[in-house]
């Protein structure tokens, strides 16, 4: 899609967004001098790394290196496209789009998507309650919900004949349009036919009440279970909870978040609202940024099977970088919430969240597990495990912590808080990351470093310090361009930055932070903000900017040269402990 919104346009947007103010409005900021900072709205984190640099209109978490102007982070915020980030902003600035600038056929696309998908909500729902309708409403009464619940959640019933097809292509929907919300597929004839037949369905709605997509399930138990909407242009399962649309109003600081959608709708009937569930994926950032959100503390709820104890884990690797307190549920009379309401009634399940470990109980639990404490090997490794589980925990933590191992395993407290310190300070005194990946990542963002010997470290130098040099200067570039061809560039995020720097620069156009955001990818105007508002010393002279198209021409040889030996691991870490000294 070419988006061409004209620089006035992008001028005035600018000089109407205050990004300080704009990222209030997501982030709680302090004021640093000429920065804000604040917590990461992108990733998980405890204490901020994010920061604002209301000087040059940009932001860049030295947490996450996502960084951009005002455009990109509404648009990753609000997971729009660019142009509707654009149009966001111009609303909120009370500016009106510029006619046939632009081409918005997504915008549209989407919303007749929606419409789509509510009139097809509407559908199920409608069909459920006819004659031909009824193994469906039976289905969910015989679930244990009420009709008051089945409305609620708009639940419905997909027939197995053409009703659905019939019925959408009487109200205009195409085949195509079908097939694209996923609503329809197509057999090899090329013959479109219902996604979801004789499937009870539930309706994924978002926060503004617009209906994403479907679950459907079966009546009996065929597989597979559960048919979803796969990704479509509104539905990205990651970006989602299920009933978040109506958990975010339930006046609780605490979200409980399930593996089910049946888990969710029966916790909603027996009077926890704040219940939610994943869409089928492994928890994201998206869905913990959601969470943080809107509560400091998440129950979580998994299956006590393999599979439900795996994904726990990996909930809770993730939640831990946060600062929400986490409270692993465990039970064992029954497999899941639903099932715990109808056999036991709310109020087990209400003694189950009061009697909710939190995560250091959960995690002591796990080093027992298996173990005999009641013998001495038992006990000493019962210890070994749970002396790391200790190490991140606050003073008054480790003390509390510490006291209750002493008596379960009669080591005296001393002894265990001597363990536990001798364990903090070896850990921070080494840098665990040899991965090279991570470790070029890591170097490349500290400033001003040339670490030569890493491969590639003195081209990715060169073309950092030879861009900020251009995008200061951009009268340079004619002086330089006769030797520089996009080739030469190390990295790939460079080489496109340089390829759009001299298209505008030589077709007389702006290269400002905000006239770049429909050109460069989110990665590049990270890389962008950071090279710009890093601190690593740029002369701003065409000498440099010469002796790094020297140094780029230079690297470009070495590279189409055979090979050296790689690095090894040991040399990494070397390398590493000399950077950190
Ligand atoms: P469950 O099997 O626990 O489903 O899967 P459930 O919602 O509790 O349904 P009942 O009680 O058996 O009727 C948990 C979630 O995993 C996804 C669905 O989102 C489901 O809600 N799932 C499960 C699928 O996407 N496909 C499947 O085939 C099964
Ligand atoms: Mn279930």
């Amino acid at each position: 899609m070419a988006v061409r919104l004209s620089d006035q346009f992008l001028e005035q947007l600018r000089d109407r967004t205050d990004i300080e103010e704009l990222i209030g409005e997501y982030v709680q900021l302090k004021r640093a001098g000429r920065l804000s900072k604040g917590l990461c709205p992108f990733h998980s984190e405890k204490t901020p790394s994010f920061v604002v640099y209301p000087d040059t209109r940009s932001y860049y978490c030295f947490g996450c290196t996502k960084g951009g102007d005002a455009i990109t982070f509404i648009r990753d915020i609000e997971n729009l496209d660019y142009i509707e980030a654009v149009k966001f902003l111009a609303d909120r600035a009370g500016l009106q789009m510029p006619d046939e600038q632009y081409d918005d056929s997504l915008i549209k696309k989407k919303k007749r998507m929606l419409e789509l998908n509510k009139e097809a909500a509407r559908f199920f729902h409608e069909f459920m309650k006819t004659p031909q309708g009824k193994p469906g409403l039976d289905y969910w009464l015989g679930r244990g919900l009420s009709p008051k619940t089945i409305t609620h959640f708009g639940l419905g019933y997909a027939p197995d004949g053409w009703e659905f097809m019939n019925h959408m292509r009487d109200k205009g929907y195409s085949n195509q349009e079908l097939f694209e919300a996923d609503l329809a597929r197509k057999n090899d004839k090329g013959n479109y036919y219902a996604n979801f037949r004789n499937r009870v369905m539930t309706p994924i709605i978002d926060l503004h009440g617009n209906v994403l997509g479907f679950g459907g399930r079966v009546l009996d138990n065929t597989k597979p279970k559960y048919i979803n909407t796969k990704d479509t242009f509104v539905y990205k399962k990651g970006l989602h909870l299920f009933a978040l649309n109506f958990a975010k109003s339930a006046n609780e600081d605490s979200l409980i978040l399930c593996e089910g959608y049946m888990d969710v709708i029966a916790l909603h009937q027996a009077g926890f609202t704040n219940a939610v569930a994943g869409l089928g994926t492994a928890l994201t950032d998206e869905q913990v940024r959601l969470i943080s959100h809107y509560c400091s503390k998440v129950y979580l709820s998994y299956d006590s099977d393999e599979a439900g104890r795996t994904a726990l884990k990996r909930s809770i690797d993730k939640l831990s970088k946060t600062n929400l307190a986490i409270h692993p549920l465990v039970y064992t009379e029954a497999k899941d919430p639903d099932e715990i309401i109808k056999k036991f009634g709310p109020e087990r399940w209400k003694a189950i969240l009061s009697g909710a470990m939190n995560e250091t109980e959960y995690k002591l639990a796990l080093c027992k597990e298996g173990l005999d404490i009641s013998t001495d090997d038992g006990r000493a490794k019962y210890l070994r495990k749970a002396v790391p589980v200790l190490v991140p925990l606050g003073a008054i933590e480790k003390d509390i912590y510490a006291s209750r191992l002493s008596e379960e395993t009669s080591v005296t407290k001393e002894a265990i808080m001597a363990r536990v310190n001798s364990l903090s300070r070896q850990q921070s005194g080494r840098y665990n990351k040899t991965d090279f990946a991570e470790l070029s990542k890591e170097m490349n963002r500290r400033k001003g470093t040339t670490v030569a010997k890493v491969e590639g470290q003195r081209g990715l130098k060169a073309e950092e310090t030879l861009l900020v040099t251009l995008k200061n200067n951009p009268d340079f570039l004619k002086k330089i361009e006769g030797d520089l061809t996009p080739e030469d560039f190390v990295s790939d995020v460079c080489r496109h930055i340089y390829s759009v720097f001299r298209e505008r620069i030589n077709s007389g156009q702006s290269i400002e932070l905000d006239f770049l955001s429909s050109e460069l990818s989110g990665e590049e105007m990270s890389v962008l903000v950071r090279m710009q508002n890093s601190e690593f010393d740029v002369t701003n002279t065409l000498e440099e900017a010469k002796t790094c198209v020297k140094i780029l021409k230079d690297e470009r040889r070495k590279r189409e040269q055979p090979k050296g030996a790689d690095l090894t691991d040991e040399d990494l870490s070397n390398l590493f402990k000399k950077e950190k000294n």
